[in-house]
């Protein structure tokens, strides 16, 4: 870890304390599939009382629509012409509690965790033309900040200048049998050794592909989370958060004005 001396705590409720002041900040999560980034992040930004955003979910809606419109991956043009097509929400379902992911009006939640989509979404996501489209919604959504973003190139790319960011691996064998568990919950049953091979496909295609490749920034903090609960994770990414935000709230503003 890039600072291993730390000290994980709670933050305080109280209004005064820095993640109640008023300048807030972007958390960039980034990190190989399966290494429990969107829990992490979805508990991170509501205990900062900060907007989550899903990156993966949006290049899985694109993976979901190319494949219902048979839409020919290499053909430029018509990957263009399908993206114009697209739009992406998300809206929060109350009995979850849950952003869920929209695709055009539709709420594709369920659809886009199926096990068709994840063996094709490193496929789609390594195309420019849908990093660029999807990298622009993105950085439009971060110009308010108070966000907590995860993905593949949040740190690197959308937003370089995030001031927290976080960088997750884990053990492929413990990402496996989560990610078995998971879908297990969903109903859907897949072979631990299918899974392997899935993740490691896409972790080969996302560390390798031309356009902003999955790759830990250099000012980003490494979290293994093999062996971390959820809640540890959660507590170690406020703690760090926590001083980022009374940081930004500390900075004095440039003295002297032009003459
Ligand atoms: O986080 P996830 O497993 O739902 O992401 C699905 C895929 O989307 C992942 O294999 C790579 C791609 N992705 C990406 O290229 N860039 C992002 N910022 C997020 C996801």
């Amino acid at each position: 870890m890039k600072d291993s001396q730390h000290t994980p705590s709670t933050p305080s409720s109280d209004p005064g304390s820095p993640i109640h002041s008023s300048k807030k900040i972007i958390v960039a999560i980034d990190g190989y599939s399966g290494c429990g980034k969107s829990t992490t992040a979805k508990l991170v930004a509501s205990q900062l009382g900060y907007t989550y955003i899903d990156t993966g979910a949006m290049y899985r809606a694109v993976t979901l629509y190319f494949l219902e419109h048979y839409v020919a991956l290499d053909n430029p043009v018509e990957v263009q012409k399908a993206l114009n097509n697209i739009h992406i929400s998300f809206t929060f379902n109350p009995k979850t509690e849950q952003s869920e992911t929209c695709l055009n009006g539709l709420n594709v939640e369920e659809e886009i965790r199926k096990m068709y989509i994840s063996e094709k979404v490193s496929e789609v996501s390594a195309i420019p033309e849908v990093r660029r489209a999807m990298v622009r919604q993105q950085q439009q959504i971060g110009k308010k900040r108070g966000l907590v973003m995860d993905g593949r190139d949040i740190g690197t790319k959308v937003f370089p200048d995030a001031e927290l960011k976080i960088f997750m691996s884990a053990d492929i064998q413990i990402r496996a049998a989560r990610r078995q568990l998971e879908l297990l919950e969903k109903q859907e049953l897949v072979n631990l050794q299918d899974i392997i091979l899935n993740l490691e496909t896409r972790d080969r295609i996302d560390t390798t592909r031309k356009e902003s490749p999955l790759t830990k920034a250099d000012d980003a903090y490494s979290i293994d989370t093999s062996f971390m609960t959820i809640d540890e994770q959660v507590d170690y990414i406020v703690y760090l958060a926590t001083a980022k935000i009374a940081s930004a709230n500390t900075e004095r503003p440039a003295t002297g004005s032009p003459e």
